[in-house]
């Protein structure tokens, strides 16, 4: 992954720096205008038939046409997920939708927004595939009404030292797993995401990629209660560039343990291969734990920037999270073998 420059605020209040107003405005908007229909005002401006050059699309427009609107924005949940001391400040959402890894659409962090336009998010399935009692293919909506949806405040730390704090909307991993009832010989989680050259540009031109885009989990892990299935942000459904819209989130890993737009998860007895390691071995573990002990090849994982900010904070052990995580790795943080250079 590219190296990166990113622009404070790790132990003031959330209200402090987060253009708190950005975040409450907005999401009191949704809920005023019944969610609908701010979402049908930005899909039209972002319809095909109003062209490009007549409305000028912003960073926060790119939400699909959600049939679920309605349950936006969700009740505040788990109080353990909540910004402050520990997991710092929610991020301003102009940050969080303009600041993007999402190759698909290109290497270009601050162009991913702008290229999402010709993405189909919606209508949106989920393939259920292999060693599972109830395997199929899953309407999202389905999935969405089926488990409460709840919102939790994650850090959100890629392993190019740059964090955000992030109030997303979901469901926990966990609960999916347990309706599809994985077999006693299913050991690990595939996520298989989108596959579409013609909508994605740099799907289309970065061919030397292993596509689609790949990621998997130990069973164990999946079910850790940290485990996320996202489908919100900020108190509406998500943004096309942030993985709309189906995305998990893993926050004691590096980002790119977190596949966006999700169209197939797979049960097996074998570790699958993932995209990074399989791209980059040398330097992109399976397991990839957040780990300020264990440099990246390139450079030292011992801070981080927080995004919009120019503030660097040491980055922590699970970035954060290890009272949750601990004991799945056997007192480590980084599993031995994960990367070729960690002792
Ligand atoms: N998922 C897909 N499908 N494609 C990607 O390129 N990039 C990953 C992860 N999920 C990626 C992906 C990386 S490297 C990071 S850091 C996070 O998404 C970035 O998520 P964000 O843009 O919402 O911050």
């Amino acid at each position: 992954m590219a190296n990166i420059h990113i622009p404070p605020g790790w132990r003031l209040r959330e209200r402090d720096v987060t253009p708190e107003s950005i975040y409450l405005d907005r999401r009191q908007f949704v809920a005023r205008m019944g969610g609908g229909a701010v979402l049908a005002a930005a899909s039209i401006a972002c319809g095909p038939g109003r062209g490009a050059a007549e409305v000028q699309r912003g960073p926060l427009d790119n939400i699909p046409d959600t049939p679920t609107a309605d349950l936006y924005p969700v009740a505040m949940s788990d109080p353990r997920f909540t910004p402050g001391e520990r997991h710092g400040e929610v991020s301003p959402e102009e940050i969080v939708a303009t600041y993007n890894n999402f190759y698909e659409f290109g290497t270009d962090k601050d162009g991913v927004w702008r290229n999402v336009a010709p993405f189909e998010a919606r209508p949106w399935e989920i393939e259920v595939s292999g060693l599972v009692d109830n395997p199929g293919v899953y309407d999202l909506v389905e999935l969405e009404r089926a488990f409460p949806l709840e919102e939790r405040i994650y850090r959100h730390r890629c392993v190019e030292r740059w964090s955000v704090v992030v109030p997303w909307i979901g469901f926990p991993l966990a609960r999916l797993v347990e309706r599809v009832q994985p077999r006693s010989d299913a050991r690990y989680v595939a996520f298989v995401t989108f596959d579409r050259p013609e909508q994605a540009i740099g799907r289309k031109s970065m061919t030397w990629w292993p596509w689609p885009y790949h990621e998997a989990l130990r069973m164990d892990e999946a079910m850790n209660e940290l485990a996320f299935v996202v489908t919100g942000m900020y108190g509406h459904p998500l943004q096309k560039q942030n993985g709309a819209p189906v995305r998990i989130h893993l926050p004691w890993k590096y980002g790119y343990k977190s596949p966006k737009s999700i169209v197939r998860i797979d049960f097996t007895a074998e570790q699958p291969p993932t995209f990074w390691n399989t791209s980059t071995p040398a330097e992109y573990g399976f397991y990839s734990n957040v780990d300020p002990g264990v440099p990246h090849p390139r450079w030292s994982q011992a801070q981080e920037e927080i995004v919009g900010t120019g503030t660097r904070i040491p980055t922590l052990p699970f970035n954060g999270y290890g009272e949750w995580v601990s004991d799945l790795y056997g007192g480590r943080v980084t599993p031995v073998g994960d990367v070729p250079h960690a002792r």
